[in-house]
């Protein structure tokens, strides 16, 4: 391939300018050109790219957010929208691309490329919930974000004897919660992958807690359980503990992306041109056990993961 083209979609993640960066740079040490497409599949069907050259990708790598910007494109779910996309990449001469998001950009990318547009999925996004890999870029730095955050408001619980019910984000996935969950040393940590009692597994242990002498509660939710002001409400009228719903929000998801998210954008962003360069598409690159491999898009697509139990349990048994 001579040219391709780069583009971040779906919900932005820390790190992804250091896998832009890595594009570029190595399609330009390879001989390639590359277009930047502003705001995923948006930029892709009106046309909105800019050329782009090694120096294009100078002072980003610790950035949080993404030079091309990001969106959700509706239009580019239709048949419609996604031949409109294909003709651009026709007149901009763009013989693949680079899709840094989510499962749902590597939808758009299986699209793309079944209809002769090869693309290479990256995966990013800060709720790590991409099923062929261990490891999306964005989640390290955001898990570090919510630890941050989480260890302020623990301050301000312990002064007022409170209890502090914290919503992470996620989406429908609870790896943000329970892992940051177990970091900030919740004593209850509610994700929708696994069975819970609000009786038993809030209450109950915070009761159990107040007789050994613990007097301020952090209990950390997944966002895809949702209901933080009422279970705080629920919380202090069975517990008399002064309570308080902590909805972190966007900040989770901005910020210079941690030393992690960095190594893993840069190489996972290699391995993708390298990919392009041989000709080879319709293919997502991931980690597992720490090493860098990619896959057909169809097989990623068609996997799923579990949150891991061990460590689940594990919680429980110690943040009490
Ligand atoms: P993420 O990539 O983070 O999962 P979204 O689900 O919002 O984020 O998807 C990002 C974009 O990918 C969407 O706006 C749309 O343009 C495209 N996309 C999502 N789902 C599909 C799909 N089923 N088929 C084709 N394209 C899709
Ligand atoms: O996928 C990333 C994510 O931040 C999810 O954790 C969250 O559910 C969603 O995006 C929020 O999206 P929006 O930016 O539209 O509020």
């Amino acid at each position: 391939m001579k040219r391709i083209g780069v583009l971040t979609s779906g919900g932005d993640a820390p790190g992804m300018n250091a896998a832009v960066r890595s594009v570029v740079r190595t399609a330009c040490e390879n001989d390639m050109e590359v277009v930047g497409i502003r705001r995923g599949y948006t930029g892709l069907i009106n046309g909105d790219m800019v050329e782009m050259n090694i120096r294009s990708v100078s002072d980003i790598i610790h950035r949080g957010g993404t030079i091309l910007y990001s969106a959700r494109c509706l239009e580019f779910k239709e048949e419609a929208g996604l031949q409109k996309a294909i003709q651009s990449c026709k007149e901009n001469a763009i013989d693949g691309i680079v899709v840094i998001g989510g499962d749902g950009s590597f939808r758009g990318a299986r699209d793309l490329s079944l209809r002769g547009v090869p693309c290479i999925g990256i995966p990013g996004t800060i709720d790590n919930d991409i099923a062929c890999s261990d490891y999306t870029i964005g989640y390290d730095t955001c898990l570090n974000t919510i630890m941050e955050m989480v260890d302020r408001v623990r301050d301000t619980t312990e002064s007022h004897d409170r209890c502090s019910v914290v919503e992470v984000m996620g989406r429908r996935a609870g790896y943000l919660a329970l892992n940051a969950g177990i970091a900030v040393g919740a004593t209850s940590i509610l994700v929708p992958e696994f069975d819970y009692d609000i009786e038993r597994d809030v209450i109950e242990r915070m009761r159990r807690t107040q007789k050994t002498g613990k007097r301020h509660f952090i209990i950390m939710v997944a966002e895809g359980i949702g209901g933080v002001e009422e279970l705080a409400r629920r919380i202090e009228k069975e517990t008399m503990v002064e309570s308080r719903a902590v909805i972190l929000g966007h900040v989770q998801r901005g910020g210079a992306p941690t030393c992690k998210d960095r190594v893993v954008a840069s190489q996972m962003g290699n391995r993708a041109v390298k990919l392009l360069q041989q000709g080879i598409g319709n293919r997502v690159v991931g980690m597992r056990n720490e090493e860098i491999f990619d896959m057909d898009i169809y097989e990623a697509l068609s996997m799923t993961k579990t949150l891991d139990k061990e460590l689940f349990d594990i919680s429980y048994e110690i943040s009490i």
